[in-house]
């Protein structure tokens, strides 16, 4: 029998760390097996929900309070909800822990900021050296690598599959998919 318990994945990491990437292999793989899955990516809200928002501390608290509340939602209906946001500060995935309660995955996507920045895929950290972009993560502002978190991938050293399984296995284990 399929169960329907959902969770939350939430990913954590720098801006260009792999959180969208693994967020959508993840997706596809539940897609695959038949499960209801949803991706809530920082980039894409930014766009609308949460275009009103800029990157302070306080705007950046209340971007995360609106994913966190978004992706409760999904997980109450079965979901796995796979939030991709930098959620750079421990108190920012403190209180998305609060939100989601039961069934919170915290997801560190341990990327070094040597590699984000030389991979620099939207051209933003080479701006953000040059002063043009104030907080930036990791640059002009802070990222609180997670001290315990549920999971830590090394994404720039495992193949994306490898950090797809291990992300699926903890699903299994928390009973959120059928055996
Ligand atoms: S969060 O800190 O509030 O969780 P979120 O994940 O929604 O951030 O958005 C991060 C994305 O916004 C980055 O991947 C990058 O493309 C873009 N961005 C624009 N300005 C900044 C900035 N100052 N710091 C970090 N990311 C930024």
């Amino acid at each position: 029998m399929t169960t329907t318990r959902g969770a939350v994945i939430w990913m954590t990491g720098l801006s260009g760390a792999g959180k969208s990437t693994l967020a959508g292999a993840l997706h596809h793989r539940l897609e695959e097996a038949g499960h209801p899955s949803i991706v809530l990516d920082g980039d894409v809200l930014r766009r609308g929900l949460n275009a009103d928002l800029g990157f302070t501390p306080e705007d950046r608290a209340e971007n995360l309070r609106r994913v966190a509340h978004v992706a409760a939602l999904f997980m109450q209906q079965g979901f796995i909800a796979i939030a991709a946001v930098i959620s750079p500060e421990h108190r920012h995935r403190r209180a998305a822990r609060e939100i989601v309660g039961e069934g919170f995955v915290e997801v560190f996507v341990n990327t070094p900021l040597t590699v984000c920045e030389a991979r620099d895929s939207k051209g933003l950290y080479a701006r953000a050296r040059r002063g043009e972009i104030p907080h930036f993560t990791g640059i002009s502002g802070p990222f609180e690598a997670p001290l315990a978190p549920d999971i830590a991938i090394e994404a720039d050293r495992t193949p994306l599959d490898d950090a797809t399984d291990c992300l699926l296995a903890h699903l299994y284990s928390m009973r959120c998919l059928p055996e």
